[in-house]
C-alpha cells in the first residue's frame, strides 16, 4: 500500500479485538510518529503504550482524576470511564509535551503532536490494523494528565484505539475537495 493508498482508504471503527501490532510493527508506528513535522525539533511527544492490565489502571487513574475535579460528573460517568480502554487492546495515549519557546508558540507543538498522532493511525492502517482517535472528558484535563504522571506542561490529545476488526468496514466517505479549496491563479 503506498502512502495516498493508505490515506485514502484509512476508516476508524469503534470496536476494536485483538490482535493488536506486535513489537516489531510497533517499532515502525513508533517511529513513523517520531517523523511528524516539528518546528524547532523541540520533539514535543510523549506517547503512553497502554495494553493488558495497564488498561484497567489507566482507567482507574482517569476515574479518581475527574472525580478530584468534578465528583458528579465522575459518578455519572462511572462506568464508562472504568470500561472505555477495553474497547481494543491497545491505546496510544498522545501527549502534546510543550516547552517554553521564544519562537515556537504552544499551538505549533500541539499542532505537531496532531501530526505525529496522524502518522501513527496511517502507519497502523498499512499494517493492516484498525484504529480510532477518540477524546472526550479524558484529553485536555490537567487533573487527568496529572494521574498519568505526566508534567503540567503536557496535553493529552488523544486516544488512540488500536486493534483489529473482522466487521466489513464501509467505504470513507470521499468530500468534494472543490468545496473546501479556494483557488487563487
Ligand atoms: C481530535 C479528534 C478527536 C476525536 N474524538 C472523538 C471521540 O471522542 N469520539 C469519537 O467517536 N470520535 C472522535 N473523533 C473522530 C474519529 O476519530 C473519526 O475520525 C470519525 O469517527 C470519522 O471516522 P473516519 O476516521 O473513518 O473518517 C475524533 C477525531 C479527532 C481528530
Amino acid at each position: 500500500m503506498n502512502a495516498i493508498e493508505a490515506i485514502l482508504s484509512r476508516k476508524s471503527a469503534p470496536r476494536l479485538e485483538e490482535p493488536a501490532p506486535n513489537d516489531h510493527e510497533l517499532e515502525l508506528i513508533y517511529k513513523s510518529a517520531l517523523r511528524a513535522p516539528d518546528h524547532g525539533a523541540l520533539k514535543p511527544w510523549k506517547f503512553l503504550n497502554v495494553s493488558g492490565e495497564g488498561r484497567g489502571k489507566l482507567a482507574e487513574a482517569a476515574y479518581k482524576a475527574i472525580k478530584k475535579s468534578d465528583p458528579e460528573k465522575a459518578l455519572a460517568n462511572k462506568d464508562k470511564i472504568l470500561s472505555a480502554p477495553f474497547r481494543a487492546p491497545l491505546i496510544i495515549v498522545v501527549i502534546a509535551s510543550t516547552k517554553e519557546h521564544e519562537i515556537v508558540p504552544e499551538i505549533e507543538q500541539i499542532l505537531s503532536a496532531g501530526a505525529a498522532a496522524q502518522n501513527i493511525l496511517i502507519a497502523t492502517h498499512s499494517l493492516g490494523y484498525t484504529a480510532i482517535w477518540r477524546t472526550g472528558f479524558l484529553a485536555f484535563n490537567e487533573e487527568v494528565s496529572i494521574s498519568f504522571g505526566l508534567d503540567k506542561s503536557d496535553i493529552i490529545i488523544g486516544y488512540l484505539y488500536i486493534g483489529s476488526t473482522d466487521k466489513k468496514l464501509e467505504a470513507p466517505e470521499v468530500s468534494n475537495f472543490n468545496d473546501f479549496v479556494y483557488k487563487w491563479s
